[in-house]
């Protein structure tokens, strides 16, 4: 299993360590276009093998894609962070050009690869990989939703006085902070609906909080997050890499489901060795269907910014 990452930076060189710790892929190529950045980082992380116990091996290459040839999955993180103050849709105009040339020169040596797109604003340029590459459907996934549901999950534990672990719940919708659809209805604290434990009031809170998740993040850093955006990533690589057929919150092509067509938005699929292996379909409420179909208006607002 080989899987390239491409941009060496906070988010793509977490993503690479995550991977390797968790020890199923064979190789990962670092690639970015900073002269020797890739392979410092790698050369970095190569160093923490024998104290973290992985075999994986990474490489690192400046802007040469040769070294990427035949990777089985392709994580794209390339473009500008956003600053403090911030949308994720003000970085189009820089990241559109970058992640449009990456796509391209991924598939040129990587014909038969899936793509993972991780930069903003990302359900636009999960639209846009889609537009360069024509590949099908099932190959192009975007990460948004893995994200925004691990904070999701965090402000539950949070709000709940509850360890993670016996928390679920998922973000639909898109990977923005107005467009973020929590689904607080379906959340659980070990199989019992969080609504029994948490007022509306409180749960709203934990809405908003988790819809401004990045940007919380953002202010406190003056760069946007790398840890979970690496760890999620990693999930969702490893749910293919080892054909897991785990249930992910990921942008994805839509062509009907939730009354939604041509447009990638983040929606509940299943991930295993063909990527994306089916769109799961739940009953939502007149609310959420409504936060829905206004999340995909936001997103088609910044997929017509495209130069398709
Ligand atoms: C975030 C960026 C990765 O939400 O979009 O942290």
């Amino acid at each position: 299993m080989k899987v390239t990452v491409v941009g060496a930076g906070a988010v793509g060189a977490s993503c690479a360590e995550y991977i390797a710790i968790k020890n199923f892929a064979s190789e990962v190529v670092l690639l970015d276009i900073k002269e020797g950045f890739a392979e410092g980082k790698a050369m970095d992380l190569m160093q923490t093998a024998s104290l973290n116990g992985f075999d994986t091996k990474i490489t690192g290459i400046t802007n040469d894609y040769s070294a990427t040839a035949n990777s089985d999955i392709c994580v794209i993180t390339s473009g500008i962070p956003r600053k403090p103050g911030m949308t994720r849709e003000e970085l189009i105009g820089i990241n559109a050009g970058i992640v449009k040339s990456v796509s391209s020169s991924l598939i040129e040596h990587s014909p038969n690869t899936i793509i993972i797109v991780v930069s903003n604003p990302m359900d636009t340029m999960t639209y846009l990989v889609h537009k360069t590459t024509n590949l099908p459907k099932h190959r192009i996934i975007g990460m948004g939703g893995a994200l925004d549901s691990a904070r999701f999950k965090y402000r539950l534990a949070e709000a709940l006085g509850a360890p993670i672990s016996d928390v679920d719940g998922m973000v639909i919708g898109g990977h923005s902070d107005v467009g973020m659809v929590p689904l607080t209805r379906l959340a659980t604290r070990n199989s019992v609906l969080v609504s029994e434990f948490l007022s509306e009031d409180r749960l709203n809170q934990v809405k908003e909080d988790t819809k401004v998740g990045g940007a919380t993040l953002t202010k406190l850093l003056g760069t946007s997050a790398w840890y979970a955006p690496g760890a999620a990533v990693s999930g969702l690589v490893q749910a293919i890499a080892c054909d897991q057929k785990k249930l992910f919150p990921c942008s994805t092509l839509l062509e009907g489901e939730y009354g939604l067509d041509d447009i990638c938005i983040g929606a509940p699929v299943i991930l295993g060795k063909n990527g994306i292996e089916r769109v799961v379909e739940i009953d939502l409420s007149d609310a959420e269907k409504e936060h829905l179909q206004t999340s995909a208006e936001g997103v088609r607002k910044t997929n017509g910014l495209l130069e398709l």
